[in-house]
């Protein structure tokens, strides 16, 4: 459930007409909704509410510090991949001992920043990950808890490019490794062993899998307890899918509670690490039809948000909802459109073969675009980066400016002449 809905025929973000918004901060345009942040973190934090549980925002979906800060005031905890991303964690004022460090390729420095500000644990990826991790830990006199991010070698049934819970994938130690990278980590002195990790893929629509990799670990972590290793808690991941289409994902709720049956009167502290099913359907990208382009092939409109703004559909072939900000009357002509950018690559499009009736000018909101939309947007082109905004109630935010020519060419100099 979200809160972008028509009243009458304009599409509203909560009590916010979205035309009004692309008027006053322009297009393309992010627009997010904090009463769906809210409400989907809630659904985690409230189904959750039995058992000891941290639930860790994926940060990488949408690390705007907006979206990060209405979240660290309801008391989330955040799943971090560099540092970067933990100095947007403090910055919108999170608290760094509901840390969570995941990644494959942490630097010293990294490792030595969150050591600092004291997280509470690193998923380690490898066994030289776990020396270095000591080595930095050595260095400055402290212990680094840690968990291994485990690979339970699970189908996620999900696009390969996000799928990571299997032998092939870089992911993680294997399952059937871990027992004796356990051992190894229990042995260095400047690591303390805390937990187990792992985390299959991404816009799972089952929950199947994620009970799989379950059973897996729990079978993992008693065999732990026989060689004297005692874990305190058991890392999920992220990767519960949403709907963009006719997908029919399980709801964080009946997700959650799944899990919590498995784990029956255990009391390990539960973690978990969503990114798409707290941000995606919190999150629009407005865009302008620039030029209706009739060829003898296809009928193109040509929209002023690109592959830069929104990479999804053309790395992915994701398919996103396009619906109109305002809806045309019952009589208006539809053709069939591919939306297109202005970026000069075959590939950059926003959504094919879609049923619209357009006119220059129009306004059009790309549903479930606030994970891993302007997360993973650039410069290509030399485009300036898109601005966002947060509706909370009847008010909007501008909660990062659109990005200026001056801005973006800020780091770069010439050779002297
Ligand atoms: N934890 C770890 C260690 C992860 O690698 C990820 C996502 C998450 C949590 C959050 O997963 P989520 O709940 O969002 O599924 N750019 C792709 C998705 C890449 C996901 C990468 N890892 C997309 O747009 O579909």
């Amino acid at each position: 459930m979200d809160f972008f809905n028509y009243q009458g025929d304009t599409l509203f973000a909560e009590d916010v007409a979205v035309n009004q918004l692309a008027e006053q901060y322009g297009t393309p345009l992010y627009v997010y909704s904090r009463a769906t942040l809210e409400r989907h973190y809630r659904a985690y934090d409230e189904a959750l509410a039995g058992q000891p549980h941290l639930i860790c925002y994926a940060v990488k979906a949408n690390s705007n510090l907006a979206v990060l800060n209405v979240l660290a005031r309801l008391g989330a905890g955040f799943d971090i991949v560099s540092v970067g991303e933990l100095e947007r964690v403090l910055t919108a004022g999170g608290d760094p001992s509901k840390v969570i460090f995941s990644g494959v390729g942490k630097q010293a420095h990294e490792m030595r920043r969150a050591l600092q500000v004291g997280i509470k644990c690193f998923n380690v990826e490898s066994e030289a990950e776990l020396d270095r991790l000591n080595d930095v830990a050595e260095s400055m006199g402290l212990q680094a808890s840690v968990s291994l991010r485990v690979n339970p070698d699970v189908d996620a049934q999900t696009h390969p490019y996000i799928s990571t819970g299997l032998k092939e994938n870089k992911f993680g130690i294997s399952i059937e490794r871990a027992e004796a990278v356990y051992l190894k980590a229990a042995g260095l002195p400047n690591l303390k062993v805390e937990g187990v990790d792992c985390h299959i893929g991404s816009q799972l629509t089952q929950s199947a899998p994620f009970l799989d990799a379950l059973d897996r670990l729990l079978d993992l972590i008693a065999k732990l307890a026989e060689q004297g290793i005692h874990i305190k808690h058991l890392d999920l991941g992220g990767g519960l899918g949403v709907r963009y289409d006719d997908e029919t994902p399980p709801e964080p709720s009946e997700y959650a509670t799944k899990v919590l049956e498995r784990l029956g009167d255990s009391d390990l502290m539960l973690i978990m690490e969503p990114g798409r099913s707290i941000a995606a359907n919190a999150g629009i990208l407005v865009t302008r039809v620039e030029y209706l382009k009739p060829t003898e092939a296809k009928d193109f409109a040509i929209v002023d948000a690109a592959m830069n703004d929104l990479l999804r559909p053309s790395l992915y072939s994701a398919w996103q909802n396009i619906i109109p900000v305002v809806q045309p009357g019952a009589d208006a002509k539809t053709s069939n459109y591919d939306l297109v950018g202005p970026i000069c690559e075959t590939g950059d499009f926003i959504g094919k073969d879609r049923e619209l009736a357009l006119m220059q000018g129009d306004l059009l909101a790309v549903r479930s675009a606030g994970a891993y939309g302007f997360a993973m947007s650039s410069n290509y082109n030399s485009r300036n980066r898109a601005a966002e905004v947060m509706v909370d109630g009847e008010q909007s935010f501008l909660v990062r400016r659109r990005e200026t020519f001056e801005q973006q060419i800020a780091g770069e100099t010439v050779l002297p002449a």
